[in-house]
């Protein structure tokens, strides 16, 4: 990944406050932020693709990159400009740069490199996945350790135990589709829009959660590691029908076409309701053995209402402090890279020149 250790005198003022500058582009926004000391945010700046990608129903990524090319200078500018902080009083430059949409990333991490080197900044490399688990801590109180954090998005569900912000042992992962994802497909197959998970959160509030009976996938034992394309395909089935199978005079006709609204509402909070209880479930199985101070959340799917529910409920049993995101540091955002970044740039964590994109993140 081309780490480099540095002096902790030569790139951290320790006198004054640290201030990063953050870039995000890991999947469908381009981010920049500024803030001070891994926590207070100077400047935010978020340029949302989703509207782009909306008609395909998901992330196309030859599209992100090219949007993150066209964004990425003017977002920088707005985020430096907002900051009020001058360049030279930057302590560096951080990026995620791993893991996301390779073509995605690699415009991030130039603009970074570029900015670094012109600028004469350590480079740091942000774990995006570590970020989210971070994100609570922005504008916000530090993260009590050891914590039990959960990562879910749109591309990532994963648990983790953290010693700090940059010390995660991999607790657990999907190994399938993602928890946004989920919220993503069942949405499409409701005829609902992208991205799902908003108005499936929304639809949810008025529907009834036992209307149906989608299963919960737990895997085998004690397993750590969450499947949701079993739900995806039961929404499928339900809706539409099984393939094949013959229906009795006595069921109702099946088809998105015979759905009501309420019906509608109806499946959606039955799926959110079958989500957020095998995310409870794997919360308080990983607590067991990470024994946390705190119970973190991250990723677009802690937006959630049922899940920031159901944490704060589980929470509660588990004596733990839970920290959430803010709303707007539940998306992607550069925020959360810049605060991580400042624990990197501490641990000495500085990146040379030629820091890499990985897609992947090995376990
Ligand atoms: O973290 P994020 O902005 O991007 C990735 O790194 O993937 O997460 C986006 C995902 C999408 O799948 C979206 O449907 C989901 O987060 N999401 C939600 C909610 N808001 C966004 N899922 C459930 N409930 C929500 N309120
Ligand atoms: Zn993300």
């Amino acid at each position: 990944m081309g780490l480099m250790a540095i002096e902790a005198s030569g790139g951290i003022n320790m006198g004054d406050r640290t201030y990063i500058l953050g870039i995000e582009s890991s999947c469908d926004e381009t981010s920049c932020a500024v803030v001070a000391d891994g926590g207070e945010v100077f400047s935010n700046v978020v340029a949302s693709q989703v509207d782009l990608h909306a008609k395909y129903g998901g992330v196309v990524p030859e599209i992100a990159s090219r949007a993150h090319i066209e964004a990425i200078n003017s977002v920088i500018a707005e985020a430096i400009e907002l900051a009020s902080i001058p360049i030279d009083q930057l302590s560096a430059v951080a990026v995620a740069n791993q893991p996301g949409l390779i073509g995605s990333l690699l415009i991030g991490l130039m603009a970074a490199k570029t900015l670094a080197w012109v600028h004469g900044l350590p480079l740091i490399g942000v774990n995006h996945i570590y970020a989210h688990a971070y994100s609570p801590a922005i504008d916000s109180e530090p993260i009590e350790y050891p914590a039990l954090a959960m990562v879910a998005s749109g591309g990532h569900t994963a648990l983790y135990r953290c010693d700090s912000p940059i010390e995660l042992e991999l607790l657990g992962s999907t190994i399938d589709d993602a928890a946004g994802e989920a919220f993503d497909k069942v949405a499409n197959i409701l005829g609902l829009g992208y991205p799902g998970g908003p108005v499936i959160d929304k639809l949810a509030r008025s529907g009834n959660p036992k209307a149906v009976d989608f299963p919960r996938s737990l895997l085998k034992g004690q397993s750590l590691d969450f499947s949701f394309s079993g739900l995806k395909t039961a929404v499928l089935y339900h809706v539409n029908g099984v393939p094949g199978a013959r229906r009795k005079p006595s069921q109702p006709e099946v088809g998105l076409e015979n759905l009501s609204e309420s019906d509608i509402a109806d499946i959606a909070a039955s799926f959110q309701a079958a989500v957020v209880d095998v995310l409870k479930i794997k919360l308080r199985r990983a607590a067991k053995i990470a024994k946390p101070k705190s119970l973190v959340i991250g990723g677009g799917v802690s937006a959630n209402s049922g899940l920031r529910q159901g944490a704060a409920e589980l929470a509660d049993a588990l004596g733990c402090s839970l920290r959430l995101p803010a709303l707007k540091y539940c998306q992607d955002n550069a925020a959360m890279i810049a605060g991580a970044g400042y624990h990197y740039l501490k641990a000495g964590l500085t990146a040379g020149l030629d820091l890499d994109a990985r897609a992947t993140v090995s376990r």
